[in-house]
């Protein structure tokens, strides 16, 4: 009998009086692991070799576990310190007792939290106890940490090795293993000899010019086997939402707005009736340009309206700042802080003519914030952008809009909360509630622009308005709880592989 070589190795490899696992049949047949698998299904369908299938579960130490087991679990030292202080005798205050267990940042919190779960003591009004009977030095689960280090988890306590993987101390992975064993036809086929046939696996040019491909054996394909994973390259999942967003909005009506990253503060800050020494116009909060430093072209006449309505006020009873309002201000060049700076630049009429309403823009574009760095924060992030332009629209307008936008991504509590910006009257943000947290979320910010922010520009009509963060929104979407899990260095690949966006 004539077979492809790979399975020729199987069968050779394999026993008929014991299953042998797939990964050392392919070691003696020196195929890799896949193949041989390849292989022992196309015996199997054959009726050659059965496969049999087992499912094994396997622990391994993430980094933090493996750092208690070497040192100690935080409830420990929290307990040892306690025990130290006399806690166990009366309550001793949590700070000194803290203070000698050598705990610091996250340790404290988990320390806590598990002393307070395991019963060790108890934990109230700033005062610590120690329960005297314990022997922490017994902890069932440092004693289960132990044996998964020590390669011995059969002697683990199950609902130990459970609370350490709830914990993130430990990880349980899943492995499926195979393996073959020849049956009756399999050894009599051995027994009659077979011999290695060649077989193509790929149809080329060349086999199909000679025609050779008509006498060639092709090998078989079998969807079923393993095979290596691939990673490709594949479009960045902020990107994939941020052309879902684009779309949900088209399909809502809105068109797109475009303009530049860098833009003069009269763009990002005067048309919006923020004044000139507004705490949020310093380098605390935002990116300057040095070179060049200023924008070549203003609209004069918008400029001096923005200017009236900052020193005078807009309307009858409009009080503007009294405050200087310097035209080389707004000239100067930042990254934009918001792209509200489009909106102003659409509105104004000067981006793509006067606008008559009824019109809605958007935008899904990057903003530059000189922000501190933490889970919630970065340097950068995108904005979704949009306004509406109609005679006689309310807060029930916008509340509405939003409604109808965050179902189509599956978010349906939203939550308002009164705000105050210099550009919108009234003003308010949104929440969300976080799918693994429970946290309410800040999702984004909006509001009815004030006069003094449209009557310069020349709008008669109402607008509402609002910036909105995609990286939010995605938290929301996807569960995860930190944004440099999809920006930057420390991105999450696994998560940015894996998570599918629909569309
Ligand atoms: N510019 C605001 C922000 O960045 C968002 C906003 C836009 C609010 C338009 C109201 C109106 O938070």
């Amino acid at each position: 009998m004539k077979r492809p070589q790979a399975q020729v190795a199987v069968l050779q490899a394999a026993d008929a009086q014991e299953d042998r696992r797939i990964d050392e049949v392919a070691e003696d047949a020196d195929l890799k692991p896949e193949a041989a698998t390849r292989a022992a299904f196309e015996l199997e369908a054959d009726g050659l070799v059965t496969v049999a299938e087992e499912t094994l579960e396997h622990y391994d130490l993430t980094e933090e576990g493996d750092r208690y087991v070497r040192e100690s679990l935080p409830e420990q030292d929290l307990y040892a310190a306690a025990l130290d202080a006399g806690a166990d005798e009366e309550p001793v205050q949590m700070g000194q007792v803290i203070g000698v267990s050598g705990l610091e940042g996250g340790a404290v919190d988990i320390a806590l939290s598990n002393y307070a779960r395991k019963g060790y003591g108890e934990i109230d009004s700033g005062e610590i106890t120690a329960d005297p009977d314990i022997d922490a030095g017994a902890d069932p689960e440092m004693r289960a940490l132990e044996a998964v280090a020590d390669g011995r988890v059969e002697d683990a306590d199950a609902d130990a090795l459970d609370q350490l993987e709830r914990r993130g101390l430990l990880e349980l992975s899943e492995e499926t293993v195979r393996s073959v064993c020849l049956t009756d036809d399999g050894v009599t086929a051995l027994m009659e000899g077979v011999e290695a046939a060649e077989t193509v696996d790929q149809l080329t040019p060349e086999l199909l010019t000679s025609g050779e491909w008509e006498d060639v054996a092709f090998t078989e394909y079998n969807v079923e086997a393993d095979a290596e994973d691939v990673t490709h390259g594949k479009e960045h999942i902020l990107r994939q939402t941020a052309n879902r967003v684009k779309n949900t909005l088209v399909g809502m009506g809105f068109q797109e707005m475009e303009g530049p990253h860098v833009d003069a503060q009269f763009w990002i800050n005067d048309c919006l009736f923020m004044p000139q020494d507004h705490p949020a116009r310093t380098h605390w909060d935002q990116f300057a340009l040095s070179q060049p430093d200023e924008i070549q072209e203003l609209p004069e006449d918008l400029v001096e309206r923005v200017r009236s309505a900052h020193k005078n006020g807009v309307g009858p009873d409009g009080e503007g700042y009294h405050s200087p309002w310097e035209e080389d201000v707004a000239r100067g060049l930042d990254l934009r802080g918001h792209t509200t700076s489009l909106s102003m630049r659409y509105l104004s009429g000067h981006e793509i003519g006067e606008l008559e309403p009824p019109k809605r823009f958007f935008s899904v574009e990057k903003v530059y914030r000189n922000d501190t760095l933490d889970p919630t924060h970065l340097l950068e992030f995108f904005q979704i952008e949009g306004w509406v332009m109609a005679e006689d629209l309310s807060v029930r307008d916008l509340m509405g809009t939003f409604t109808e936008f965050y179902e189509q991504f599956g978010i349906t509590d939203l939550e308002f909360k009164p705000h105050y910006n210099p550009y919108t009257e009234p003003s308010f943000e949104l929440f969300g509630t976080h799918p693994e947290t429970g946290e309410v979320v800040e999702v984004g910010n909006s509001g009815i622009f004030r006069d003094e922010v449209l009557d310069p520009l020349g709008v008669d009509c109402d607008v509402m308005a609002w910036g909105l963060s995609l990286e939010r929104l995605l938290m929301l979407m996807y569960g995860f709880e930190d944004i440099r899990d999809v920006h930057g260095t420390l991105c999450d690949l696994e998560l940015l592989r894996e998570t599918e966006v629909m569309r």
